[in-house]
């Protein structure tokens, strides 16, 4: 852990919840994109808006040639020039940035996302003594039904935090420590603006211009439904434990 600079604020509960983002966006931005398929979890499309080397593509920056860390990631300007906000966005936290994409996630439930839940791979070739890369969510569509669903401890349900999505919702995820997915509730998919973000003192100033949380609320979910869906999920996860030899989660994913 110490290997790597660390921002204190991020390790009582390893995220962050921050002010929402009040400027509205037009849909157009993340709409007109182009995406490509991309292996994640659930049902999903990617647009990156930077990739390793500037092309469309959303393969880890360590898979390239010559492989580097999920960190100075290249704007693509085809994609820029249509989300000319998104980027501003992103650039104005002012620090070091790897991957930024698009999520499109259509809906799904409960247990769906406890089976998707996973940990990222955000620092592999990373050198030591520079910062850890960390995640950092901006949820573009307004969906105050869904949540992000947290956990420090996948097989624990008491480790959860369930965190909602309207327009504007903003966190930061130590997301290689804290498992991770998203319960989309809804007819239409959803659309989250993801960045990989370097801690340094760039990133701790951005964060603390926009008062963190490091608790959040849990978002109500009924007992009966939870203990449902946590069943599912665990019997879900332990057949494709069974058929791989191993938990495919536990190998940090590239999403
Ligand atoms: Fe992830």
């Amino acid at each position: 852990m110490a290997r790597h600079l660390h921002l204190p604020i991020l390790e009582e509960t390893g995220y962050v919840v921050l002010d929402s983002y009040q400027q509205p966006i037009d849909p157009a931005e993340w709409k007109n994109l182009e995406y490509v398929d991309w292996k994640s979890s659930g049902d999903t499309r990617f647009a990156p808006l930077a990739s390793a080397y500037g092309q469309i593509e959303c393969n880890g920056f360590w898979h390239q040639d010559p492989p580097k860390p999920d960190k100075d990631g290249i704007w693509i300007d085809s994609q820029t020039s249509t989300a000319p906000t998104l980027t501003e966005r992103v650039k104005a936290v002012g620090c070091n940035v790897g991957r930024v994409r698009i999520i499109e996630l259509q809906p799904n439930s409960y247990a769906d996302a406890l089976y998707n839940s996973h940990l990222d791979d955000n620092n592999r070739i990373n050198p030591e003594g520079e910062g850890w890369v960390l995640r950092m969510f901006m949820q573009l569509t307004h969906n105050p039904d869904s949540v992000m669903i947290l956990r420090e401890d996948i097989n624990d349900p008491s480790t959860e935090t369930r965190i909602s999505l309207p327009a504007g919702a903003q966190l930061v995820v130590d997301s290689e420590r804290m498992w991770h997915s998203v319960w989309h509730q809804g007819d239409e998919p959803r659309y989250c603006l993801i960045t990989s973000v370097e801690s340094g003192p760039e990133l701790e100033k951005w964060i603390w211009e926009n008062s963190p949380k490091t608790r959040a609320e849990s978002a109500f979910l009924d007992q009966g439904s939870a203990v449902a869906g946590e069943v599912l999920a665990q019997e879900r996860r332990a057949a494709r434990t069974a058929y791989y030899g191993y938990d495919p989660t536990t190998v940090m994913s590239e999403a």
